[in-house]
Parts: structure tokens; sequence; C-alpha cells
């Protein structure tokens, strides 16, 4: 068995949406970190988290809510809509125990309008709207409003890189969350179509303010069928007769656009676990590679045909797969890191 790690990051390893949220959901509730806290760019990341009967989407608040033992911050390099934050901190009820960087830059109402204005943006790009874009530009120009400046967020200001490192000189353990994925870095995904940030562990590691030498895991989310929304290239891409045929259908969950459905794509899966320093991988929808193999919680009860899957996925990222989702609830996986 290996050893409770205390400072693990989650990143998505495809274009973004490959299931984060019930993976932190699922640690969460196994590792018990005092701290859940986010990366990423901003309110343009949609999480799905399904618990029981009950489906949360968020844009804002870390996905790790589910788990309420937690403390859940916003790292320090995270965009805050001061409007979007209000709004999930009072239908997830987490008042007390959510706390955002002082640091942060904020999204204004027009880097909205200039998101969805822009022809290069809205269209070319195919960005959420969501205002990031713009908002990072202008905290690059120096001219972006921060946090600190927000008389409503005062109640939740803290120094999180300072409450971060505390906590791992405490022995505790916490855990960071990444947002979008690998192929929509800024550096390392397909440039121009990509959000206006890199997204790999590296930069979670430093939107959190905490250096590289303390974080023990890097957890990379695989899809065993990736999906993109937005423009750009997509080397795996189905028909979406192909996909419609599988049964797969997702909608983005800001824009509720269709997603792009992919096959599973070994080289980029290397590449994005070698530039991510994945130790572990996760494989999530493994349900679709054979339907007899939802809801499984067990390896033994993996059929033949998933597990020939896992053993190619397990080659081509090079790092061993510990976590397996097979279907939307978060009791719905294997989780195999007690057996390592
Ligand atoms: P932006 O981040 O809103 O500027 O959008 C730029 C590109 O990144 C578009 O193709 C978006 O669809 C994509 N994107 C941004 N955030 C996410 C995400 O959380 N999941 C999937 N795609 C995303
Ligand atoms: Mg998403």
């Amino acid at each position: 068995m290996i050893e409770l790690m205390s400072c693990t990051i989650i990143v998505g390893g495809f274009f973004g949406d490959e299931g984060k949220g019930k993976i932190v959901a699922h640690i969460a509730y196994h590792d018990k970190p005092t701290i859940i806290s986010r990366g990423g760019v901003g309110p343009n990341a949609g999480h799905t988290v399904k618990m029981g009967e009950k489906e949360y989407g968020v844009r804002m608040v870390p996905c790790g809510f589910i788990y309420p033992d937690a403390r859940l911050f916003i790292g320090t390099g995270v965009l805050v809509d001061p409007r979007v934050f209000k709004k999930e901190v009072d239908m997830l009820n987490v008042r007390g125990r959510i706390f955002v960087d002082s640091r942060c830059g904020i999204i204004e109402e027009d880097h909205i309008q200039r998101d969805k204005a822009s022809d290069h943006l809205a269209k070319t790009i195919g960005s959420t709207g969501s205002g990031c874009g713009p908002a990072n530009s202008d905290r690059v120009m120096r001219s972006a409003r921060l946090a600190r400046d927000v008389p409503e967020l005062s109640e939740y200001l803290i120094d999180v890189p300072m409450e971060l490192n505390s906590a791992l000189d405490r022995g505790e353990s916490v855990l960071l969350e990444g947002t979008q994925g690998f192929g929509i870095s800024l550096y390392y995904g397909t440039y121009p179509f990509v959000t206006s940030k890199d997204t790999s562990a590296s930069q979670i590691a430093a939107d959190n303010g905490v250096g590289p030498t303390r974080i023990d895991d890097v957890i990379v989310v695989f899809k065993a069928y990736p999906t993109r929304v937005g423009e750009g290239p997509f080397s795996t891409e189905m028909t979406r007769e192909e996909s419609d045929e599988m049964g797969i259908q997702e909608f983005g969950t800001v824009t509720h656009r269709q997603r792009r459905i992919g096959e599973w794509d070994g080289k980029m899966a290397r590449y994005s676990a070698m530039i991510n320093g994945c130790t572990q991988a996760a494989i999530t929808g493994i349900d679709r590679i054979d339907e007899a193999c939802f809801g499984a919680t067990r390896y033994d009860q993996l059929t033949e045909k998933a597990i020939a899957f896992l053993k190619k996925a397990e080659a081509d990222i090079g790092a061993p797969i510990t976590l397996i989702s097979t279907g939307p609830d978060v009791s719905q996986i294997i989780d195999l890191r007690d057996e390592l």
C-alpha cells in the first residue's frame, strides 16, 4: 500500500471534461484532505459532480465542495467572477468554508462583452464567452482589478499559498484541482485554439503558490473517448454519425454546446503524461469501452475487452492507472491505489 501522499494535483490529460470533478470527489472522501484548492483559468471551466439523485454543475467553487470536511480555496492564479462565485456559494451553502486569494484577478462585465463581441475569440477560437481571455489580457497589461479591490469579496479573502504551505508543514493532506485540459494549454496545446493560460500540473502548482518540490503526486485524468468543445484540431475525432451510433452524446456544462467526440489518442496521452509529470493516471468512461462494466467497483468485475483497453492505455501513458471510473456517480469507481 502506498502512503497517503500529502500534496496531490489532479489535472485533465486531454481537452477538458475528462471527469476530474468525479475523481476529485472520490479522492476527497477516500484521502480526507483538509484543504481542496482550485487552480486553472476561471469560470470558463465547468465541472459536473453527480452524487445519488443530485447533479451539480460548478464553475468557480472547487468540485471538492461535495466533501464537507475540507476548506475550499480559489488559488491566486484563478480569475474570479464575483457574481458567479456568490451565486454558487449561496446555492451550495459553502459560506464559512470557502476562501479566495486576495490577489485573484477579477472578471468584469466588460470582459464578458469583449469575449463575446470579438469574432476572433467567439467565432474562430470558440471561447466560452465567460470573459477569461480579456481578463487575463488585462492582468498582463496590469490594469485588472484584484479580489482585494472588491468589497463584496472581503469576507472570503485569505493568503492561499500561506494556508496551503502551513497545512503541508503540519503534515495534512491537500488536493490541488486543475481545470480545463492539457490540449487547450496556452503553451502546450493546439495554439491558437487554446485557453488563455497553461493548464498543466506545473501551472496548477503555481496558481496555488505551492512549489514543485512540495508536490507528491500528479494524477492525470484521461477519458476513454476524449471530447473537445470549441474549435481546433482533434486528430482522433469521429464523425457525428459514428459517435451517435455508439450512443455517445455530451453537452458542455458552461456553454451547453455539443462536445466533439474522438477515439483514444495514445500519442497525446503519452505527451500529456510527460509534461504533467504524471505519477498515476485515472481513466473515466470505461463503461463506454464495454457497457458490461457499468457501475463496477472491483477490477475482477471488468471484462476482457475493458482490461485489454486499460493495458494499452497504461502502456501509452507510461504510468500506472490507479483509478477507473465506470459511471457518472461518485460511487462508480475502482480504486487500485491501495494495492500499489
Ligand atoms: P476560453 O477559455 O473561454 O477563452 O475558450 C478557449 C477554448 O478553450 C475554447 O475552445 C473553449 O471551448 C475551451 N475551454 C475553456 N475552458 C474549458 C473547459 O473547462 N473545458 C473544455 N473546454 C474549455
Ligand atoms: Mg467541464
